[in-house]
């Protein structure tokens, strides 16, 4: 059996969890009930610090446990590089966020913890490298993992590349209650709107082996999408009618911080929680990560007697659509961006949710139509955003997203209505690790009406792996045989290159 072959059966089998446990520590798992059931994680490297996640599980745990944590330089765990006591409480689900401090910078680490006499299985992180260093950067971006459309061999092929870093760009849950037929496996509960049922989906999306083995391979960059809270919110508008959805949102934003490895001081207060981020690695690249749902504008002229919500318009029927004081991200997040780009770097990576170049089609009656959610339905700050990076000549702009459930690479212009415009930067929007894909006509319809989109493709799950240096960004579109089995075989679909200092996307 090929090495690969033989980790995959060992995660899916629950072995590989007992790699590095002395035999007291088996033992006892096997008689206890399991208080690592949902693996450990890993996010937010700095040069000194990178925050370490997991959440105890199983009944009977007290209010408070105190978990103890490690950080090593070996697998083995001989050479302990730093190590602590965190409490986990119950008014935060038992999660743990250690914060390690004082690391060496672009060096790579294993982590575990240990409580109540069980020690869970080790993950991989590292630190990122120091401000000025030399570096390159092997990442992944994944987004859209809906659990009863498929299994995960996307996340087994993401930990087998041992990227620097993931890029998570949305849709870790959805919200929705199980799918009646067709479901390749099934989802408890119904529609999550409360605490306790974001905790229990969050709950059962981890449980994944495979995702387990992805949290366990790199340290992540999480964003939310919409699904995290509700298909189609925008900032404060959401829900059923008469309910309270600032309450909902806030459940979710406190059910997300607590699954994701994410560091206190983005715990959230008062409703809220500051999501985006910006990380410099080294002097290869700046990643800029931004929130599109929580400070948007409702989407343009939603359906008659609603105030949001996406659909399919005519653009010349909607003249919401040209007013230019209409933002996605929200005018502070927008300003935000627009003073961060890095002009002393060959790379800026923005990693946002959905696909950002236009895709507009034509109807029967041959009338330009816009899809509302995405930047489509947000003209003027798509127009803003790109034009101040071409002016700032924002050096290897590239734009990550997901949302789409397709992969697509395209152009970006300076004035994304005028394709004589230079062009400001790359795409490259990933399709989705599980949820179904748009029908192959509609990828055509949108392929055809819009050049600057170089390649789509809607018929395959998977993500997208990348490897920098400061000459050139190489790029593997990632594709699932088989998305109703867990060990299918994953392989490129299509590989793109851009070179530095030229906004260019070359095929192989
Ligand atoms: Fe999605």
């Amino acid at each position: 059996m090929p090495a690969r072959r033989r980790w995959l059966a060992q995660v899916l089998a629950g072995s590989a969890t007992c790699v590095g446990a002395p035999g007291w520590l088996r033992q006892a798992r096997g008689a206890d009930t399991a208080r690592f059931a949902l693996g450990v994680a890993s996010g937010c490297p700095r040069p000194d610090s990178v925050v370490l996640w997991t959440r105890l599980t199983g009944p009977d745990l007290p209010p408070q446990v105190d978990v103890t944590w490690e950080l090593a330089h070996d697998e083995a765990f001989s050479r302990i590089a730093a190590g602590g006591v965190e409490r986990a409480e119950v008014a935060w689900a038992h999660s743990v966020h250690a914060e390690p401090a004082g690391l060496e910078p672009g060096r790579s680490f294993w982590f575990r913890f240990t409580a109540l006499g069980q020690r869970g299985a080790p993950g991989r992180t590292r630190t990122a490298p120091a401000a000025g260093a030399r570096a390159t950067l092997r990442f992944a971006i994944a987004s859209c993992q809906r659990w009863e459309h498929g299994h995960w061999a996307a996340w087994a092929d993401v930990a087998a590349f041992a990227p620097d870093l993931v890029l998570f760009l949305g849709d870790y849950i959805y919200e929705y209650p199980s799918m009646p037929g067709a479901a390749v496996r099934s989802i408890a509960g119904g529609l999550v709107t409360t605490l306790e049922g974001y905790r229990e989906r969050y709950a059962q999306y981890k449980s994944d082996p495979l995702l387990q083995a992805a949290h366990a391979a790199a340290p992540w960059l999480v964003a939310w999408d919409d699904h995290e809270v509700e298909n189609d919110h925008a900032g404060l508008l959401g829900g059923l009618p008469f309910t309270d959805f600032a309450a909902q949102r806030a459940a979710a934003y406190q059910a997300w911080w607590e699954h994701q490895p994410l560091p206190l001081a983005m715990r959230p207060r008062d409703g809220g929680l500051p999501m985006h981020l910006r990380l410099d690695w080294g002097r290869l690249a700046r990643i800029q990560l931004v929130d599109n749902r929580q400070h948007r504008d409702p989407q343009a002229c939603p359906r008659p007697g609603r105030l949001f919500g996406s659909g399919s318009v005519v653009v010349d029927d909607c003249a919401e659509l040209r007013d230019a004081r209409r933002t996605l991200l929200g005018s502070a997040q927008e300003q935000w961006l627009a003073e961060g780009w890095s002009l002393e770097r060959p790379w800026n990576l923005l990693a946002q949710q959905t696909l950002m170049a236009p895709h507009r089609t034509r109807n029967r009656a041959g009338q330009i139509v816009a899809w509302t959610d995405g930047w489509d339905g947000y003209p003027a700050a798509r127009q803003r955003l790109l034009g101040t990076a071409a002016a700032r000549r924002v050096p290897g702009l590239v734009v990550l997203g997901g949302d789409v459930h397709a992969h697509y690479v395209a152009h970006l212009n300076a004035d994304p209505e005028d394709a004589r415009s230079p062009v400001a930067g790359v795409e490259f929007c990933g399709t989705s690790i599980s949820s179904r894909g748009p029908a192959p006509a509609r990828v055509e319809a949108v392929l055809s009406h819009n050049p600057h989109l170089l390649h789509g493709d809607g018929r395959h799950r998977g993500s997208m792996l990348f490897t920098l240096d400061e000459r050139r960004l190489q790029a593997d579109l990632r594709a699932v045989e088989q998305p109703a089995d867990p060990a299918s075989t994953v392989r490129s679909s299509a590989r793109f290159t851009v070179e530095a200092g030229r906004a260019r996307v070359e095929r192989g």
